[in-house]
């Protein structure tokens, strides 16, 4: 066979060693050890861990990179932030969004995310951050799948044309239907968004997405709503509850009722580590909770949870490079994911679980799908989030469309050897 590209001798993510990759016409051909191929090019990856890329499967790329605009978050909590993008988006213009969004891009495709879902403010009258990420989404398209959000950022009632408008961006093309329950005025109004949102997503055969319960009140249950709803409709595999942090405050006796009944309805739990923990807990004085939602207790129940971004240099956070080890990284020490098991769930978090959260087709590396795949300077998983591993390779389409080459350092001391690398040292055999 002549292939396109082979890569040689990689460990994949379920822990096979010794496998080699065949690509051709941009598809996996085959996986295998000691497969006699030729190629126009060959990789050899020397052990280290291929992976089929990272999913964020939560995002907002209409406010990213807008860092300081109008001006910084002063208090750091998610109401100022909310407040600052409402000071901001009158200010956006069609291109500064695009061109942000694909700078953006560049980024999330470096860093190895092959496919992100983006919720998109509908609140502005004029739908500019709508036109301008589906214009984004027709040019990202060859490198990246981006899956948008309906998302009425200032609520669906507390805001007055936010119901319009909203439905409005699905006609455009939107095709996920958001929320923000914990957000309109009353638990009440919160409770009626929910039923109402699921009903739009139900008639028109889409996906549902809300930020739910991004609180610390444990009162917050509008996730106890959007389960009896997707139960109710017939909408299991298609619902996922955004943040769920007031969860992390309930009672227990309450969760061990809410948990099932999460399963049951068949709804996917998604935390967004890195804000959550700097978000959350801002009125607290001591102890400060960390506020991500119950993941471990989620996923013994057989709940899927996936992990997002949320937000890179916006109103809500200054920090983030489009690292979805970062994200995973974050995860394991704010909720406690210290075992070897839960460290591979997290790598799982932001892999191939949120590949099914956006129902991606051909998401794998498995003879037939797209050659989708990241060469990671790392040997395994659990090397990969702990050293934040460089992407030696993205692979789109099978064609390399970035490389980071290895870290190393150069050492200059007496005795030491030269070049130091932060993988771990095997010993010699
Ligand atoms: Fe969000």
């Amino acid at each position: 066979m002549q292939a396109d590209l082979i890569i040689q001798n990689a460990t994949l993510s379920d822990g096979r060693t010794g496998q080699d990759i065949v690509i051709a016409h941009g598809i996996v051909q085959a996986i295998g050890p000691g497969i006699d191929a030729a190629a126009h090019e060959v990789i050899d990856a020397e052990g280290r861990l291929v992976t089929p890329p990272f999913v964020d499967c939560h995002f907002h790329m209409d406010a990213t990179l807008s860092l300081g605009l109008p001006r910084l978050n002063q208090s750091g909590t998610l109401l100022e932030g909310i407040a600052l993008w409402g000071e901001l988006k009158p200010l956006l213009t069609h291109e500064a969004v695009i061109e942000r969004a694909l700078a953006y891009c560049d980024i999330a495709v470096a860093q190895g995310i092959g496919a992100i879902r983006s919720h998109v403010d509908v609140c502005d009258d004029r739908l500019l951050g709508v036109e301008a990420l589906l214009e984004v989404k027709r040019q990202v398209a060859p490198y990246l799948d981006l899956q948008l959000v309906a998302f009425p950022q200032d609520g669906l009632y507390r805001s007055p044309t936010a119901r319009e408008n909203l439905v409005r961006a699905l006609d455009l093309g939107v095709e996920v239907v958001g929320g923000i329950p914990h957000f309109e005025r009353t638990m009440e109004d919160g409770r009626r968004s929910v039923v109402d949102l699921v009903a739009i997503a139900a008639e028109r055969g889409l996906m549902v997405d809300l930020h739910c319960d991004e609180t610390d009140d444990p009162n917050s249950r509008h996730i106890e709503t959007l389960a009896a709803e997707t139960q109710r409709l017939g909408m299991a595999g298609r619902v996922a509850g955004s943040h769920l942090t007031s969860m992390h405050g309930m009672d227990n006796y309450y969760v061990a009722k809410l948990i099932p009944l999460i399963a049951e309805a068949g709804v996917a739990a998604i935390a967004n580590p890195l804000i959550n923990i700097a978000i959350q807990g801002r009125h607290d004085s001591y102890p400060k909770r960390r506020g991500l939602t119950r993941i471990a207790e989620l996923e013994a129940a057989g709940v899927p949870v996936a992990f997002g971004h949320d937000c890179v240099m916006d109103p809500w956070y200054s920090l983030g490079s489009g690292d979805m080890l970062e994200v995973a990284h974050m995860a394991i020490h704010a909720a406690h994911l210290t075992s070897q098991d839960a460290m591979r769930s997290t790598f799982a978090a932001v892999t191939t679980v949120p590949a099914a959260i956006l129902g991606l087709e051909g998401y794998g590396l498995a003879p037939g799908n797209p050659a989708h795949l990241v060469l990671l300077d790392a040997s395994d998983p659990i090397e990969a989030i702990r050293l934040k591993a460089n992407r030696l390779a993205v692979v789109r389409h099978g064609a390399i469309v970035a490389r980071t080459p290895p870290r190393l350092a150069e050492l200059d001391l007496e005795g030491r050897p030269r070049e130091v690398s932060l993988r771990r040292q095997r010993a010699a055999s």
